[in-house]
């Protein structure tokens, strides 16, 4: 079996939990093949952004996930931080590969504007003439740069000839294009108490949560392919093709995958489903983080819990808020 482990592609493993604590040690990081190595090393003040950004795509993964059966969660404290979720070329597998490698590209960029490189900084190539009433300034986020470490990075061990790495290929793509794609400019004004005399601007990157927020469409749309094999000069190719032709093809922008997903409902090691038993579910949705839909049908239990809350808070002129504490009970209903 290849590995298609992202903690692979993206060279984390026990670093995840100690991110940006510790000095980063090419060497000594699992997994990572030649070309991964070498850019360890030759640009090493950039690693830890490199770790943060993946941590940033994870954190993004399990916020738009919550409530749902498949909720991103990670193993702790395992090489494999997501473990066999991931061997399958599942929708899945799709959103993590393009939500990470998108933190790469994104994390990379910030650091960089924020001057924390000598190999990198701010873009000077996309000024232009000024616009009406404002004029260039402040630091414009080289995204460009960002996308480059993150293509050169996370896809340095996608280059195998099968279906599988022209899957993680075109999803991690789709991830950084993202970012450029959402570029804007963001201004500020100057003058006595925000007059806005002078106004400045700068390109910057959308805000993470947007760029989750417009994965989480793409995962919603994302393309059904099959697999095609050609015989080229250099042996057997698998490439993908829309398996529904009726549907417009997708572009560079779109999540595609090629398995189907499990349902999520029962624990299995093998395809990495935790099961839904004892999470907790709305009673009053219909959606799918409600009890019927979360529980796959096997119901729910109910307990109530008490927690403290501030209430009858009193607004005091001027200016100060003071509140009570109360006990509030709350219904919590969990998955049979
Ligand atoms: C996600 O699912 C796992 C496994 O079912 C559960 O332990 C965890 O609490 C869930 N996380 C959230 C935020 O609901
Ligand atoms: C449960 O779902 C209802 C209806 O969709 C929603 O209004 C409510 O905020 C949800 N409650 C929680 C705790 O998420």
């Amino acid at each position: 079996n290849q590995p298609h482990l992202l903690q692979k592609s993206l060279a984390l493993g026990q670093q995840y939990s100690s991110l940006g604590s510790q000095p980063i040690l090419c060497g000594s990081i699992p997994g990572l093949v030649p070309k991964q190595l070498r850019f360890c090393r030759n640009y090493i003040e950039i690693m830890p952004s490199v770790a943060e950004g993946v941590k940033l795509g994870i954190q993004e993964c399990q916020h738009q996930f919550r409530g749902r059966r498949w909720n991103c969660t990670t193993i702790k404290d395992n090489l494999a931080i997501f473990g066999p979720v991931l061997d399958k070329a599942t929708r899945e597998s799709a959103f993590v590969h393009a939500i990470a490698s998108a933190g790469v590209a994104f994390a990379v960029t910030r650091s960089c504007a924020e001057g924390t490189s000598t190999m990198c900084g701010c873009d000077s190539h996309h000024k232009g003439p000024p616009g009406e009433g404002w004029k260039w300034g402040g630091c414009s986020e080289d995204a460009e740069f960002g996308v480059l470490v993150s293509r050169e990075f996370a896809d340095a061990r996608e280059n195998r000839p099968d279906a599988r790495s022209a899957m993680n290929r075109h999803n991690n793509e789709a991830g950084r294009t993202t970012i450029l794609d959402h570029m804007h400019l963001r201004c500020k004004c100057h003058g006595l108490s925000g007059s806005c005399e002078v106004k400045t601007c700068w390109w910057a990157q959308p805000d993470f949560r947007m760029l989750g927020d417009y994965l989480k469409d793409k995962y919603d749309s994302a393309s059904e392919m099959v697999v095609e094999k050609h015989r080229e000069s250099r042996g057997w190719v698998e490439t993908l093709r829309a398996k529904y032709a009726f549907f417009k093809h997708p572009t560079e922008r779109d999540m595609v995958y090629y398995e189907g997903s499990p349902n999520f409902c029962e624990p299995n090691q093998e395809t990495g489903s935790f099961g839904t038993r004892d999470r907790a579910c709305n009673l009053s949705s219909h959606g799918i983080e409600g009890c019927d839909l979360l529980c796959c049908g096997r119901g729910h239990n109910t307990r109530t819990e008490k927690r403290k809350e501030k209430c009858h808070c009193i607004f005091h002129w001027c200016c100060y808020v003071s509140c009570q504490e109360c006990v509030r009970v709350y219904d919590v209903h969990t998955c049979k």
